[in-house]
């Protein structure tokens, strides 16, 4: 099945949220909110986001980037909003934001976001998910943003291999002079030559091929 055969669903239905009043146990040593549980409920929601996109079992594959804005505190209820911002072949891109309320005031904060890959798994491996529908601007927007931080991602894997046969070339000592701040231009100068030579298609028709998301 190609990616355009795929049924569609709309990125405007997949949103799911869940609340948690944040309790004692839920603190860190200096009393306020511990990051850890409130990244468990963020995978847990990321799970119910996804699996209920693909209507099969999903795992984590990356917890990409969680921002931490403001504390979240002991009495407070918190509010994860989630939903699926890009689908690619098998994963899709989760996007959840957290709110803190101080429940006699009413005041609302947004506490985090962040951004979880969820992968689509059938007997024990990769299977596809449907396509992502953007129907307003705001949903083409989320896409396009989460599509370019998967290009960075792959590009920022392949980096890490080009950097590596770049510094064992060298001498310590150029390698110490390109670490330092009047060095580093130089070596993103020279890194970018390398990853334009490694972008380069190798021939044959698919060569220059992308991910067709
Ligand atoms: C996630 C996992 C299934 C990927 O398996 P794999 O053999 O690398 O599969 P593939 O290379 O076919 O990649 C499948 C998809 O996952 C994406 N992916 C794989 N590793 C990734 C990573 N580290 N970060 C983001 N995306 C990733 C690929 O880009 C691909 O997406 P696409 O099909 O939309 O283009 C596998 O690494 C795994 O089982 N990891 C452990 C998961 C786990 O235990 N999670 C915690 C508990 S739920």
């Amino acid at each position: 099945m190609t990616a355009d055969e795929r049924p569609g669903k709309p990125a405007d239905q997949t949103e799911v949220r869940v609340s948690e009043l944040m309790l004692p146990h839920h603190a860190n040593a200096h009393g306020n909110v511990h990051g850890g549980e409130m990244l468990k409920l963020v995978d847990s929601l990321a799970y119910v986001c996804a699996a209920r996109f693909c209507g099969g079992l999903c795992v984590t594959a990356a917890v990409d980037r969680v921002d931490f804005h403001e504390p979240i505190f002991v009495g407070e209820l918190l509010t994860l909003v989630a939903r699926v911002v890009y689908a690619g072949r098998t994963s899709m891109d989760v996007e959840i934001e957290v709110f803190a309320e101080d429940i006699p005031s009413g005041r609302v904060r947004k506490t985090n976001s962040c951004h979880v890959t969820m992968v689509h798994l059938k007997d024990g491996r990769p299977a596809p998910v449907p396509r992502l529908i953007c129907n307003t601007a705001e949903d083409r927007l989320r896409y396009a943003q989460a599509r370019l931080r998967r290009e960075v991602v792959r590009h920022q894997r392949g980096e890490r291999e080009r950097l590596r046969a770049m510094l064992e070339g060298m001498s310590d000592q150029e390698a110490e002079r390109l670490l330092r701040d009047e060095g580093f231009g130089e070596l993103r100068t020279q890194l970018l030559h390398r990853s334009e030579h490694a972008a380069e298609p190798q021939g044959g028709p698919d060569g220059g091929r992308t991910d067709a998301g």
